[in-house]
């Protein structure tokens, strides 16, 4: 049986999750925009009512799951109105600006008994679902490293004068009001997300940041996150370089697993480009000295991951994506942060 859903939000992530509602055959009843120029062509193609007031959909009987798109500082408001009125939830990353907004996400889902999703999408990817199989097979864990580095122009030296870099004299930067943070929120959220995903979650942390003069976000971040499956070394960074990566195209983003018994790499692609562009999983097995590389035709890790969270949602089960993943992060997040301004290491302060 199809789900029904309403999409909250239709700018540049939409398109995606629209695409993976049509293919899981979901039944889009709603879709909202502030700007009603947005909503529209979206609410055509599914024959789909218009809202430019998000609340008018909130409560509808018909309505299974709520699809939170907006930029992140409106997610929880969205989401506590679309839990409070009993539907299961699916929020694009980040979960909520800060980690206090996160939990209080969380923890209103589990109080109310709703299926809840943060779209933590890298998860789907082919190369890295197959690594996650492969990861028993390197035996007891000794490193990692995980880094995004993606590719944003020349911003280091000279801020640009307008749009989503700039930060105004006295105000707030597009990157701070519409997202709560630089390149540790937009670009190294989602390698925080993988390495919950495959390592568990850190509880130790020594981060440092790069925040320019004049500017209210930062442009790199790196740590060195404690786990109990071994130390990860973290780097996430808006650069120039136009023809790094795997591609040659500027994105790289990838993550080194080191076991006694082998080593995992994998490499992913673009967020917006992912219909066309590959991803690859690299299997060194230590008793063979084989390595075997895992090479993926382009597949939209958003149409699986929206697959998955239909199935789920129509079931009444969870599945085996915990509600914590978006809060996981951003205490993370948060916590890097912290260490940062601090110039020491601390304990991740886990509330859930
Ligand atoms: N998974 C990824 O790789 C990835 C990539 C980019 C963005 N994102 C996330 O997707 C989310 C949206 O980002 P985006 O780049 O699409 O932003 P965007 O600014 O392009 O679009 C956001 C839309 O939400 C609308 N909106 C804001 N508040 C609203 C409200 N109360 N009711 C209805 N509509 C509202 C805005 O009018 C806008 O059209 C963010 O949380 C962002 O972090 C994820």
């Amino acid at each position: 049986m199809p789900i029904t859903v309403g999409v909250i939000g239709c700018g540049n992530i939409a398109q995606f999750h629209f695409a993976g509602l049509q293919q899981a055959g979901a039944r889009v009843k709603w879709v909202s925009d502030l700007a009603e120029e947005r909503a529209r062509p979206y609410a055509e193609r599914f024959g789909a009512r218009v809202a430019t007031d998000y609340r008018e959909m909130i409560g509808d009987p018909e309505v299974d799951a709520i699809w939170v798109l907006t930029v992140s500082a409106a997610h929880r408001e969205v989401c506590l109105a679309a839990i409070e009125a009993g539907h299961a939830v699916v929020c694009e990353k980040t979960l909520a600006t800060n980690a206090d907004d996160a939990l209080a996400i969380v923890q209103a889902a589990q109080a109310k008994g709703v299926v809840f999703y943060t779209s933590y999408m890298k998860r789907f990817i082919p190369a890295v679902q197959k690594a996650k199989e492969l990861l028993p097979s390197l035996g007891r864990i000794t490193s990692i490293y995980i880094r995004s580095f993606q590719p944003a122009g020349d911003i280091w030296d000279v801020m640009p004068e307008s749009g989503f870099f700039h930060t105004p004299p006295g105000g707030a930067s597009s990157v701070i009001s519409n997202y709560g943070g630089g390149a540790l929120t937009c670009c190294g959220s989602h390698i925080l997300d993988l390495t919950c995903h495959f390592l568990g979650r850190p509880h130790r942390v020594y981060g440092q940041m790069h925040i320019p003069e004049g500017r209210d976000y930062d442009l790199q971040a790196n740590a060195l996150l404690e786990t109990a499956n071994g130390p990860v070394h973290y780097e996430t960074i808006w650069h120039p370089l136009s023809r790094i990566g795997f591609l040659r195209d500027g994105w790289d983003e990838r993550m080194e697993i080191n076991g006694l018994n082998g080593r995992l790499d994998i490499y992913t692609t673009w967020w917006s480009e992912v219909d066309t562009k590959a991803s690859l999983c690299v299997h060194y097995d230590n008793a063979t000295g084989v390595s075997t590389e895992y090479r993926y035709a382009p597949v939209s890790p958003f149409n699986r991951a929206v697959a998955f969270f239909c199935e789920n949602i129509a079931r009444g089960t969870q599945g085996d994506q915990s509600p914590l993943t978006g809060y996981d992060v951003d205490e993370l997040i948060a916590t890097i942060t912290r260490s940062a301004r601090l110039g020491q290491a601390v304990d991740v302060p886990w509330r859930t």
